[in-house]
């Protein structure tokens, strides 16, 4: 990947998206929609991996057809919003390696501070790609992030359904070697971080928590 940001302007994923973002759409809907959304944003992610190929016998004849190269994916959910976009996309990729990055923000400080930390072996030879479906503020993507490059990753993408002007500028500065995919930029955050006009608190929506 070479662009710094995407924003996956397809039909069917704008559509979904708008669904999403009315208040009214219930639960069982919210998650549906954001597992058909992730389905099409992880086809976009993946957009460029590297290929080899396999020689294979077709019933007709041999060949030496196109298969993915290199090691497993590892695919990285923030927690706790990440799991709604992660479950969409290990149904498209489900030999990937799966971890999971718990923060806090501390009160005091305001900063992420780490609660659970899990992820695949071997990071600095897979891609790896991060998932979490609001990028607001950017704090806690960049301290997730700083946490891979410490156990050695290398390679990584990030992937969001909705990005606010204020993350996505926080993310270009930290890590400007991280290519951020989304299906919106929106317009700004608001006083208690909530990115306007947004879809509200994504974790609340698909955990149906209020
Ligand atoms: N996290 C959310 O769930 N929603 C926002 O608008 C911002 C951060």
């Amino acid at each position: 990947m070479s662009e710094h940001l995407t924003v996956v302007n397809h039909p069917l994923v704008q559509h979904k998206l708008t669904l999403m973002r009315e208040k009214d759409t219930s639960t069982a809907g919210f998650r549906r929609l954001l597992r058909e959304i992730s389905l099409l944003l992880a086809y976009e992610v993946t957009r460029g991996l590297d290929l080899t190929t396999k020689h294979i016998e077709t019933p007709i004849c041999a060949m030496d057809a196109p298969i993915l190269d290199g090691k497993k994916l590892a695919l990285i959910s923030i927690l706790r919003a990440g799991n709604g976009l992660l479950d969409g996309i290990l149904e498209l990729i489900p030999a990937a390696r799966v971890g999971f990055i718990g923060l806090y923000r501390d009160p005091a400080t305001l900063k992420p501070v780490q609660y659970y930390y899990k992820v695949p072996a071997e990071l600095e030879e897979r891609i790896v790609i991060v998932v979490d479906p609001m990028l607001a503020t950017g704090n806690s993507s960049v301290a997730a992030i700083d946490l891979l490059k410490k156990s050695g990753a290398r390679n990584i993408r990030f992937l969001c359904l909705l990005a606010a002007p204020e993350g996505i500028k926080r993310m270009t500065e930290a890590h400007p070697d991280v290519p951020i995919v989304t299906a919106a930029v929106d317009s700004h955050l608001n006083a208690h971080g909530y990115i306007v006009p947004g879809l509200g608190d994504a974790g609340d929506r698909m955990f149906g928590t209020k």
